[in-house]
């Protein structure tokens, strides 16, 4: 009962360890917390949510003058594209879709901190309704 609350808590406050925590699968309480966090932020588009966290995460080693994995993240049809190695965004199937793993996995950004769950979740959603250039 009061377990949801601390965990939500701690995963903000201290992010790898919450991370840790929904990995080894612990909780319920992440379970819970999920369909509130996803109703609060609505529908997410790429020019006011996505295109904007890329840019302010990524872009500096997936942009015009870095481009890692030949990948970049600074527009829209850049992002679709995907990597030297194909796509990273499956539009509509979040699941297959390499850049949510990695980000829902804190591997990306490099070098940086995970990102906190509500972006995680807003670059789910976006992908689940389709990804588009919205
Ligand atoms: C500090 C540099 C750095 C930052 C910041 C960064 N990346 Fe990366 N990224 C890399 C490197 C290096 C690789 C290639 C090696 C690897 O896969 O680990 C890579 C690879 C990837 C791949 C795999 C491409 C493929 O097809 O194998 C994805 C997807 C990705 N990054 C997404 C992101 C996203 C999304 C962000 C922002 C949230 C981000 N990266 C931020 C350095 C970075």
């Amino acid at each position: 009962m009061f377990r949801g609350t601390r965990l939500e808590l701690l995963s903000v406050a201290i992010l790898p360890l919450g991370l840790g925590l929904a990995l080894q699968g612990a909780p319920v309480a992440t379970v819970e917390s999920a369909p509130a966090a996803t109703a609060a932020l609505g529908d997410p588009s790429y020019s006011a949510d996505i295109g904007p966290l890329f840019m302010d995460q990524c872009v500096s080693c997936h942009g015009e003058e870095t481009a890692e994995a030949g990948l970049r993240l600074d527009s829209y049809a850049a992002s679709m594209q995907g990597s030297e190695y194909g796509p990273v965004i499956e539009a509509g199937s979040p699941e297959n879709s390499l850049l949510l793993d990695m980000i829902a996995a804190g591997e990306m950004p490099q070098e940086a901190d995970p990102l906190d769950e509500d972006d995680v979740e807003l670059v789910r959603d976006w992908i689940a309704a389709g990804a588009e250039d919205n």
